[in-house]
């Protein structure tokens, strides 16, 4: 795992610096244009976003206003209309190996224990598999998931089943971690304590992360900067500096002035209906 110097710098287990010149994300101009048969969706237009090494970065938006499109140019699953993407300078012309995805859905495989399900990373990349044994236990300690290795997916409650994501997604120690509401099936007590971990994972790692999610609570306590999105076309309606310095434990913070000016400028934002 990447840890943290005292002097901010990032450094892999294999000893190079992993921090990049400039911007780790940079999303230039870009639209997205659906066409069916039936009808034409513009789901992104005119995006601009810099997303610098070791930011947590958390979106937030209205159902369909493109926060999933947008991840998905990010990770060049999704081809945009216009604009470009390039991570660490290099336009992202199709699927990255620097990139980790976690879904709002685990997608484990039923047949495999907790850890091979991780493992299925290293092999899908061709990956040295001692180099991946020791990778996976250090993220399944990370993650709180020592004691269930050996577990199925059926065996897991769905917040475990989600750690266990989450470590597949980062075996393979992307640059950015891109979440698509990965708390989003969960259970409030179970979502409150799976923020918690993942806000002490990126303070104890400082990987770059992008959270798509709906909850306002969710956005604001995770994030170093959020965006809120608006629908039809989807774009940027405003951006914050998430001004709240160092380890955030969970209630000081959200009884926090500075979050609770924050939440409730989001949640004017987006409306009724946000949570
Ligand atoms: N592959 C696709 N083909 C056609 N329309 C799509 C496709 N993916 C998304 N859309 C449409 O684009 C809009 C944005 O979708 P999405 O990015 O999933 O929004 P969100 O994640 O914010 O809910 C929606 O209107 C959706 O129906
Ligand atoms: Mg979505």
């Amino acid at each position: 795992m990447p840890t943290r110097t005292a002097d901010g710098d990032r450094r892999g287990p294999r000893g190079g610096a992993a921090r990049p010149q400039g911007p780790m994300v940079a999303v230039q101009g870009v639209d997205v244009t659906f066409r069916t048969k039936s009808r034409t969706v513009h789901a992104l237009s005119g995006i601009d976003m810099t997303i610098e090494p070791g930011e947590f970065l958390s979106i937030a938006g209205p159902s369909g206003c493109g926060k999933s499109t947008l991840l998905r140019v990010i990770a060049g699953l999704t081809e945009p209309s216009a604009g470009q993407v390039t991570l660490r300078g290099t336009p992202v012309v199709g699927p990255r190996r620097d990139v980790g995805f976690v879904f709002q859905r685990a997608a484990l495989l039923d047949w495999r224990t907790a850890r091979s399900n991780i493992l299925f990373q290293a092999e899908m990349r061709g990956l040295p598999k001692a180099w991946a044994r020791k990778r996976a236990d250090e993220l399944i300690e990370m993650t709180g998931l020592t004691g269930f290795e050996n577990a199925m997916p059926f065996e897991l409650s769905g917040g475990m089943q989600q750690r266990v994501s989450l470590c597949r997604a980062l075996l393979h120690e992307p640059d950015v971690l891109l979440m698509d509401e990965p708390f989003g099936a969960l259970d409030a007590l179970t979502r409150e304590n799976m923020n918690v971990e993942l806000r002490r994972v990126w303070e104890a790692t400082g990987m770059t992360v992008v959270l798509v999610t709906h909850s306002v609570t969710e956005a604001v306590y995770l994030a170093s900067r959020a965006i809120v999105m608006g629908p039809r076309p989807g774009r940027v309606i405003e951006e914050f500096t998430v001004d709240i310095p160092g380890h955030r434990e969970y209630e000081p913070t959200l009884e926090s002035p500075e979050f609770q000016r924050l939440s409730a400028r989001v949640r004017e934002l987006l409306g009724s209906g946000a949570d």
